[in-house]
């Protein structure tokens, strides 16, 4: 006589196998269909955000930027970034826009000393500061170490990364001398003891080059820094 498959053991009390592995496979069965019918999903009505609120427009306001020692009287909104305020407003073109995010150090200026990148920061954040440029890295005609290393060493291609190389190699230069250690430091307690082709890398890692002259950029550095170039 065959058995009822819903019926309960009688020695365990309990479902047997067989009910057990019905159950089972109803469940697999009930998931596979709505795993296989995603419109189902997708009839669900989608509630559209509401746009923002468009805000208004900032107006440009006075702003004075001391860019290679000469005062540049602007009229920026706050939003201009001291990358678009060097080229656009200030008409100096030798910082470069590479990734605009931070990303490629092509836009690397001087600020009282400091590197930054010139695309995350704001102008009218840098009243009051010194700013240096490509521009004002020579002096009275005369290219700065680094700029107649760069030409002797063949450090560069096309020529777009270099700016922001030469910017970012002088602060470096300064950052070293000052026996501020790197990622790659052995001793972060005392002054690298010298500055390295690895130490040089690390450093200027935030300067890449699409054209990779990466080792003759290295080469110019480190000649600069040893009073060799
Ligand atoms: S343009 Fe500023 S980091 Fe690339
Ligand atoms: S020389 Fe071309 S990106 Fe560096």
């Amino acid at each position: 006589m065959p058995r009822n498959p819903d019926s309960k053991d009688p020695q365990q009390g309990s479902a047997s196998p067989n009910v057990s592995r019905r159950r089972f496979l109803q469940s697999a069965a009930a998931a596979a269909t709505a795993g296989a019918a995603p419109h189902l999903y997708a009839q669900q009505p989608v509630v559209a955000a509401a746009p923002p609120a468009p805000r208004a427009p900032v107006p440009p306001r006075p702003v004075t930027l001391n860019i290679n020692g000469r005062e540049y009287a602007l009229h920026l909104e706050p939003r201009v970034t001291l990358l678009d305020a060097l080229g656009e407003y200030a008409g100096l073109m030798g910082t470069k826009k590479g990734c605009d995010r931070g990303q490629c150090g092509a836009c690397t200026v001087l600020v009282d000393g400091r590197r930054i990148n010139s695309c995350l920061t704001l102008a009218v954040m840098h009243e009051g500061e010194a700013i240096t440029t490509v521009e004002g890295l020579a002096r009275n005609g005369t290219l700065s170490p680094l700029q107649e290393a760069f030409v002797k060493h063949d450090a560069f291609q096309c020529g777009y990364c270099t700016p922001g190389q030469l910017c970012s190699a002088t602060a470096m230069l300064g950052e070293f001398k000052a026996g501020t250690a790197s990622t790659v430091t052995a001793d972060v307690r005392r002054r690298p003891a010298q500055l390295s082709d690895e130490e040089i890398r690390e450093r200027m890692s935030g300067n890449l080059c699409r054209c990779g002259a990466y080792s003759n950029i290295v080469a110019a550095v480190r000649a600069v820094n040893e009073g060799t170039a």
